[in-house]
């Protein structure tokens, strides 16, 4: 009998880390983890074994898939949107292959025990692609059949994965005799930005955010890349893991849709810098506009509608933005920086 196992990739990242806090202090004990580094102990700690390789290595997953029972796979290995800008083949053969890599291992996994696989995919808000800064301002909050015309290598990416979680759980091989759809249970959130107080992002666009706060709580000096009118929506870590067990927690026959919008709260880049500076009134933040990155930021949606998830799975953000930094930011980031 081959170990029962949660497969998490990416496990060393900011979601990754977030994923494994919770899932361990549920009690789950039998996550294993893919990243291309070494996990940290944080993550050793709370994980049954974690392997160092790439999602593009077939003998890595053949290996697992001969050794391990998978339940369900949390995929979270990816390039963000501004490292994929300046590698756009490489964010693609990761975004791309290595998530088509993950669904196979899901359907090998599945057709071998028979049970379901369930599939956890983080999209992105970078799936939309508003044409101008008017229409940004004025078309309100998009629903998630809106402007998916992404300008980003890592929105292609994203939203093309999409397509092959359906494929793969509606119509993988509909021509063979043999009927594989239900296999695998493909579930997916359209990520607004998201804010940890554990952990810095690395290489996305909308890090300004989190690297503004922590960068007060360091007192160090920070230049915002975007305008101070930059608005796209966000959340804490704690509410995007929230809606991840929530998605996965759902009964399939409430999920009206594969892929769901979440959000939280929309300030601009310049309120988010009012809020940082009532609890760090000496912050040293000023604003050098990045004008590729400004543009970015500028194709995203200034709000989204969140509608179907509350209805279908109860989706609602515990933290709006006051909260955020009362309830979950500053307790945390206070602890992190001051006591040591
Ligand atoms: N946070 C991501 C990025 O900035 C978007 O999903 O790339």
């Amino acid at each position: 009998m081959r170990k029962s196992i949660i497969l998490i990739s990416g496990v060393n990242g900011e979601i990754g880390h977030g994923l494994v806090r919770s899932l361990y202090d549920q009690g789950i004990r039998n996550m294993i983890g893919i990243d291309l580094s070494m996990a940290d102990d944080f993550v050793l700690e709370r994980t049954e074994d974690c392997l160092i390789g790439n999602i593009l290595d077939r003998n890595l997953l053949e290996r697992i898939n001969a050794q391990y029972q998978i339940e369900s796979i949390y995929h979270m290995a990816a390039l963000l949107s501004t490292r994929a800008e300046f590698s756009p083949v490489i964010a693609h053969e990761v975004n791309v292959d290595g998530t088509l890599n993950l669904l196979d291992l899901a359907m090998e996994q599945a057709q071998s025990h028979g049970q379901t696989v369930k599939f956890f995919f983080p999209s992105s808000i970078a799936v939309y692609g508003i044409p101008n800064l008017e229409k940004k301002t004025s078309v309100g909050a998009i629903h998630e059949d809106d402007f998916r015309y992404p300008q980003t290598m890592y929105g292609c990416n994203k939203l093309y994965c999409e397509s092959l979680g359906d494929y793969y759980s509606h119509y993988y091989k509909r021509l063979s005799a043999h009927d594989s759809s239900g296999l695998v249970d493909f579930r997916s959130l359209r990520f607004p930005g998201i804010i940890s107080a554990q952990t810095l992002p690395a290489g996305g666009t909308s890090d300004y955010a989190p690297e503004m706060i922590h960068a007060a709580a360091k007192r160090q000096h920070y230049s915002c890349f975007v305008r101070e009118d930059a608005t796209i929506p966000f959340m804490t870590m704690s509410d995007a893991i929230r809606a991840i067990h929530l998605l996965m927690a759902a009964p399939q026959n409430a999920l009206t849709q594969m892929v769901y919008n979440v959000k939280a709260f929309n300030p601009s880049a310049g309120e988010f810098l009012s809020i940082v500076k009532t609890y760090y009134p000496d912050a040293d933040i000023d604003f050098i506009i990045n004008d590729n990155r400004q543009a970015i930021i500028d194709s995203w949606p200034a709000d989204i509608n969140d509608d179907q998830a509350r209805k279908d799975w109860g989706w609602s953000a515990k933290h709006d933005l006051d909260k955020a930094f009362s309830e979950y930011l500053m307790p945390e980031i206070r602890s992190r920086y001051e006591h040591n």
